[in-house]
């Protein structure tokens, strides 16, 4: 197998040629022989002026360089794409796909014998993973790691659970423009990731879990010289990884895949997640069953006390001793035998963790958040392929509530009617968003948390039962059913639902129905158009249109999967 530079040569015809060119053009950069000869390993710079998340970039780049130098290894800086929540039009959704493949590509076309993949921001890790999880080289996942907060009126804040939270205030008229003009000087005080429990938080856990993160690496501010210190030890695993050809499906197991979802629970995680582990799993030919990720909700509490279910913040969570202290207290509920890029066994980071005295921000197997998990995956004849809502950031008498719909047809159409004062709507009707899913608005924009109408919220309303095709950020809250399989788009029931029609949501029982006869639903379904790509659409926007899958199957394109599936988790 070629190592180093001689992997994956120029297609010249004449591989001692492509070598040959290949060295003059390094050593235009200044490398030694004695360098080009080691191993090399590829760093990612998601760096960006778009990218507050990774404002600190190019101090872990840095960092793992030390570290790889020092291993006697040869680092690589190369670019990829880098996304941002709030500077990605449609939405970042839209692009990690697109990211995915770059990041697959360019880990393919350029000589490397491992990967450090930084990253951190909500799509970039999924899009690495994705990537890696295709390449199958050698890896290790470095996230940039979370903010710290800071207070504002002697309150702390967190993004985005209180920008939304604030956002709400000032909607219903009771923090002014000023309040809310202040508050934005505060939510992101510091470079780094959302530091409550939303997708990058969740992300990075299950990364850690599922082993491609050194043990800790989740919860280790942005800022901490701690983080500097672990990228660097991050960049001397690498090369041992890439010296022993420790590839990542070593570590991407079946098992790996069922502790991440497990840790997924007891975080009371992102909704995202579940799309992104689908994607990931499936890059290694596993699918994933909704219905086996709900049961493991079943026996697995809610443990950790982050925003947005619980009261603490990422810095909290580090200083209670991050994800191993988390995977301690669920020792009994996990795979012991899965390894870590440290070199660990799970059992050995479980037995080497170090709870802080007295933390508040991972709980005690007694004495839960929640008794069960936090996600649950309902199905209906509104959803046949599932829909998830996230029941720990519900409000407990709306999880069984039965109302009658009042159905937008699009994102554009909230924008246009939700608060106009005529809109003929109660805080017990249940609000329906549709055409917001993969095909149906591309990207499936972080839509599902629909603003509760202006003139309720004006009057006290703080939660009404939402359902959507579309995702929601994993910072917000509410009773709020996501991800409807199949989407509208493409002749999913929510398409069928008229306004005045009855919708019954069972958390309990795991059921989102809509309460219309089967004969008026088959006149509906009959009068539906069947999907077609817009004649004008090119480019990316027809790749994704055309290929990409729904939410239970992680919304990737469906040619990226391998040629055979191996089971299912
Ligand atoms: Fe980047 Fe929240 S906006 S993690």
């Amino acid at each position: 197998m070629s190592t180093g530079l001689k992997k994956g040569l120029t297609a010249y015809g004449d591989p001692e040629f492509s070598l040959f060119l290949r060295k003059a053009f390094i050593r235009a950069m200044g490398y030694s022989d004695e360098a080009l000869a080691r191993p090399i390993i590829g760093i990612t710079n998601t760096g960006s002026d778009y990218n507050a998340c990774h404002g600190t970039a190019p101090q872990v780049i840095e960092a793992v360089k030390r570290g790889v130098l020092g291993a006697g290894g040869l680092p690589m800086v190369f670019p990829t794409i880098s996304l941002h929540e709030s500077f990605a039009h449609p939405t970042s959704m839209y692009l990690r796909n697109l990211m995915a493949m770059e990041t697959e590509e360019m880990m393919r076309a350029q000589p490397m014998d491992a990967v450090v993949a930084i990253g951190g921001c909500d799509k970039t890790i999924p899009a690495q993973l994705m990537a890696i999880a295709s390449v199958d080289l050698p890896a290790i996942v470095v996230p940039v790691g979370p903010m710290l907060t800071t207070t504002h009126d002697s309150e702390r804040l967190g993004a985005c659970t209180d920008c939304r939270r604030l956002w709400a205030q000032y909607r219903a008229g009771t923090i002014d423009a000023a309040a809310i003009g202040a508050v934005t000087g505060r939510l992101a005080p510091t470079a780094g990731t959302c530091m409550v429990m939303g997708t990058a938080s969740t992300i990075a856990a299950v990364t850690e879990t599922l082993g491609l993160t050194l043990p800790g690496g989740a919860a280790i501010p942005a800022v901490h010289g701690e983080r500097y210190r672990q990228a660097e030890i991050s960049g001397m695993r690498a090369v041992t990884l890439a010296r022993e050809n420790h590839k990542a499906s070593r570590f991407l197991t079946p098992a790996a895949f069922r502790n991440a979802l497990r840790v997924l629970q007891c975080l009371g995680g992102s909704t995202n997640a579940v799309v992104h582990l689908a994607a990931v799993a499936r890059r290694c030919g596993l699918e994933l069953d909704l219905d086996a990720f709900d049961a493991l909700g079943e026996d697995t509490p809610v443990l950790v006390n982050l925003k947005p279910a619980g009261e603490h913040y990422m810095e909290h969570l580090y200083e209670a001793g991050g994800i191993p202290v988390l995977l301690r207290e669920i020792r009994d509920l996990l795979d012991l035998d899965t390894l870590n890029v440290s070199g660990q066994t799970l059992r050995e980071i479980v037995d080497g963790a170090i709870e802080a005295k007295g933390q508040k921000a991972i709980r005690k197997r007694n004495e839960p958040i929640y008794a069960k998990g936090g996600l649950r995956v309902l199905r209906g004849n509104l959803a046949p392929d599932g829909a998830l809502i996230k029941e720990s950031a519900a409000t407990p008498r709306l999880l069984t509530h039965t109302g009658r719909a009042v159905v937008f047809e699009s994102v554009e159409d909230i924008v246009n009617r939700l608060d106009d004062p005529a809109l003929d709507i109660t805080a017990d009707d249940v609000i329906v968003l549709r055409n917001a899913g993969p095909k149906g608005h591309p990207g499936m924009p972080e839509a599902g948390y629909v603003p509760i109408p202006k003139k309720l919220a004006q009057a006290g309303v703080k939660d009404m039962v939402r359902i959507s095709d579309a995702r929601m950020s994993g910072t917000a809250f509410g009773t709020i059913v996501l991800h409807v399989t199949p989407e509208a788009a493409v002749g999913g029931p929510l398409a069928l639902v008229h306004t005045g029609d009855r919708i019954a949501l069972d958390v309990r029982n795991r059921r989102i129905d809509l309460l219309v006869d089967e004969a008026t639903l088959a006149a509906r379904r009959a009068k539906l158009k069947p999907y077609a790509v817009p004649e004008e659409t090119r480019g990316y926007a027809r790749l994704l249109l055309e290929t990409i899958e729904q939410a239970d199957r992680g919304c990737d394109f469906a040619f990226m999967a391998p040629h055979r599936m191996k089971g299912r988790i």
